[in-house]
């Protein structure tokens, strides 16, 4: 086959990777866990064929630029290299989420791109080796390779790094309202926000205290304790915005209205609402709510103001060929 199809989901990591002990492996500096989101994927095809001479893409109906390009062929680079075919492509990318949502299209959009273009080459991988693969276009993707709930493992060597699944889709009825507050286009990025982790000086003690809270968190779902699950999922993003803002130069990712919607989620729960926020390298709030709470918690979010839209995920399979 050198056509292949496949759609994958974005994340939303429980606990963060913010900080690479390796920049071009894309190695974390610490273990991280995540939820696989049902209602935000990228579908992609790729076709090798010589008729190319160069590789070209088309993301959500338009030709990419040159940045967005050469990051793609780089990965195709590698895929082409494991497969041994010297052939270009041409790749078509779709995201279901819309543009300006603040949904970082970097996770699933690699996942797919792994699994279709691996898929299109000839090769046969296991997730294990997919999962690699991805980390190595973006690091969060490979944790959108294995379905529900997944952990992606920190290791010094590439071969150990990847992601893998802890539960599957169904094994826990919770949601993840994305409350959507600005446009997507961040000043500073994630590649070069991991690079200025270090500049924190908060930065090394978020780290050491990193895998003890990764066996907390695993613990927390595997008892499917839900108050002890969010108090943890809101510390550690308050911990990971901090070596943000506090990192030389300082990120602010954060919006009026993220603050608005946080003090917001605090009242609620005062009155008996349980729900709790993370936020990732953006203004956009993830609110975790129970399945029952969901439609409660959506029209709550949607009449404050600087809310434009509520995104409602479940949590969802991994990467598949469709
Ligand atoms: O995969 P990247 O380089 O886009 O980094 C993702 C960083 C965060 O979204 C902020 C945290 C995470 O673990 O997803």
């Amino acid at each position: 086959m050198d056509k292949a199809t496949a759609k994958a989901p974005a994340n939303i990591a429980f606990i963060k990777y913010w900080g690479k002990i390796n920049e071009d492996l894309r190695l974390p500096a610490n273990s991280s866990v995540s939820m696989n989101l049902s209602n935000a994927s990228t579908t992609t095809s790729v076709e090798f064929d010589t008729k190319y001479t160069q590789d070209n893409l088309v993301i959500n109906n338009k030709v990419a630029d040159t940045g967005e390009i050469k990051r793609v062929s780089e990965h195709l680079d590698r895929i082409r290299k494991k497969a041994r075919i010297g052939t270009f492509a041409r790749v078509i990318s779709k995201n279901n989420f819309p543009k300006g949502a603040g949904i970082a299209s970097s996770a699933s959009g690699f996942a797919a791109l792994t699994l279709a273009a691996s898929k299109a080459a000839g090769l046969n991988l296991s997730k294990r080796e997919l999962s690699i693969l991805a980390r190595l276009g973006s690091g969060s993707a490979c944790r959108s390779i294995p379905d529900g709930f997944v952990e992606w493992k920190k290791a010094s060597s590439s071969e150990g790094s990847f992601a893998y699944s802890l539960f599957p889709a169904n094994y826990w009825d919770i949601r993840d309202l994305i409350a959507i507050v600005g446009e997507t286009s961040k000043k500073v990025g994630s590649p070069e926000g991991h690079a200025l982790a270090q500049s924190s000086p908060f930065y090394r003690r978020r780290i050491l205290g990193m895998e003890k809270k990764v066996k907390l968190l695993k613990s927390v779902l595997k008892r499917e304790k839900f108050t002890e699950f969010g108090e943890l999922l809101e510390e550690e993003a308050i911990n990971m915005h901090l070596v943000m803002m506090s990192s030389i130069p300082p990120l602010f990712y954060w919006l009026p209205e993220t603050l608005e919607i946080i003090l917001n989620i605090r009242g609620w729960r005062e009155n008996g609402l349980e729900c709790y926020f993370t936020i990732d390298a953006g203004p956009n709030v993830h609110v975790i709510c129970k399945g029952k709470d969901a439609n409660k918690i959506k029209s709550r979010l949607i009449a404050l103001k600087g809310v434009k839209r509520v995104l409602v995920n479940r949590p969802a399979r991994g990467a598949r060929l469709i």
